[in-house]
């Protein structure tokens, strides 16, 4: 187990191309946390400066307090797993395994243990003999698993890991290494550009975009309190609904906006008084719009496209000029159809607000009225008491 300190870390290819730029990060001992971000965000790039497979251009690493900018890979004791498992495909399993620490000359009884030890932790024992080529990708990716565990490292870096897998293997996956965290208590920093693999795997999960760290936290924390648009779309799947609105009344404890649609809508968000009359942007989940009756509706909107998924359904509103349809979701069989027009209603009290550069106005937290971002709303969201507008039948 390790501690990692990343300080001002920096990373320049050639003159101007830069790719991280002055990026803190602390991650605690035995702590799994999750980089995610768009692709060529520079997570690789990142993750193999942490291995010290890239030079560092500026900025300090530390491993437990030692300064390791200059220590190389083995030095470090790190263990990466790659997206492309990198096998030996002449080697069997086995020998695959055992090949860095080979290389290393560690002694053969003690290269025997530990690769019976990461076989035995990754039920690849009945595969030893075998060669890449007459395994599974999912045995595959076990393989450059055991590999980087047989080195018993301080530290686990994982670059996209499951990138590679069908949709069934990699739920698998995810679940293998997560009860390998809890068995290992092991450091882990995992890279990938899925938000459902970071949601899913990360103690904490850290977005990052353009080489920028746009906000730490607990997965339910950035979920709930997005610091800012990015966060609050790449989070969440079908992402959050923004839409254009005026900031009419500034406040500490409630916030009136105008919508695009000419309708008021009172916040229980805090803006400060310069910011009124500012251009911002209203956040609401698919999961938080409420249907009405067309009758008395706040919103009224015609139906795009509707997308069953059997457990839940997505219905595109179409938004006129605006671009992207909102997105509703029900977390229940639907019957509106495709060409219905519908009344939805914005609950006040789960929407977000964003200023012009992005960032989130903080959000009122229930019960003593002073505004704060960072609290858990842990309860699950469901809205079924849908209104029907005009029944097709
Ligand atoms: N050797 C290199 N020279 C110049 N630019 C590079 C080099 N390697 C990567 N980059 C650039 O750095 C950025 C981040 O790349 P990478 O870390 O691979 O992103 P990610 O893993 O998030 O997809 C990309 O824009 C990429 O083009
Ligand atoms: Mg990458």
């Amino acid at each position: 187990m390790a501690q990692l300190s990343l300080q001002k870390l920096n990373k320049r290819y050639g003159e101007t191309a830069v790719v991280i730029k002055a990026l803190d990060l602390e991650v605690r001992s035995g702590e799994f946390v999750v980089i995610v971000g768009p692709s060529g965000c520079g997570k690789s790039t990142l993750l193999r400066m942490i291995a010290g497979l890239e030079d560092i251009s500026g900025g300090g690493m530390y491993i437990d307090g030692r300064y390791v900018n200059d220590d190389t890979p083995s030095e470090r004791g790190i263990g990466m797993v790659f997206q492309s498992y990198a096998l030996y495909p002449h080697m069997s399993v086995y020998e695959n395994i055992a090949f860095g620490m080979k290389l290393a000359k560690l002694p053969a009884a003690e290269i025997e243990r530990r690769v019976m030890e990461s076989a035995r932790i990754l039920q690849l024992e009945p595969l030893l003999q075998r060669k890449p080529k007459d395994l599974s990708g999912g045995q595959r990716q076990r393989v450059a698993i055991g590999r980087a565990i047989a080195r018993e490292p301080k530290l686990f870096l994982f670059d996209e890991p499951l990138s590679n897998l069908d949709a069934a293997l990699r739920v698998q996956m995810r679940m293998e290494i997560a009860s390998l965290h809890r068995r290992l208590g092991s450091t882990i920093i995992y890279v990938t550009h899925d938000q459902v693999e970071a949601m899913t795997l990360a103690q904490r999960i850290v977005v990052l975009n353009r080489g920028n760290i746009e906000q730490v936290g607990s997965p339910l924390e950035l979920y709930d309190h997005p610091a800012n648009e990015f966060v609050a779309q790449f989070i969440g799947s079908p992402k959050m609904n923004l839409m254009p609105a005026t900031l009419l009344r500034a406040g500490e404890a409630e916030s009136v906006v105008r919508l695009w649609n000419g309708k008021e809508l009172a916040v229980p968000i805090a803006t400060p008084a310069a910011a009124e009359g500012q251009k911002v942007k209203l956040g609401i989940r698919p999961e938080h719009i409420e249907w009405a009756e067309v009758a008395d509706a706040p919103n009224l909107a015609d139906v795009l496209f509707v997308e069953h998924m059997g457990n839940e359904t997505y219905h595109y509103l179409d938004s006129g000029e605006l671009g992207e349809p909102w997105v509703v979701r029900d977390a229940s069989r639907s019957d509106i159809v495709v060409g219905e027009t519908v009344g939805y209603r914005i609950p006040p009290e789960h929407c977000h607000l964003f200023d012009e550069s992005g960032k989130a106005f903080a959000r009122r937290v229930q019960g003593n009225g002073e505004a704060r971002i960072g609290a858990n709303q842990a309860e699950p969201v469901l809205f079924s008491s849908r209104v029907r507008a005009n029944p097709i039948h």
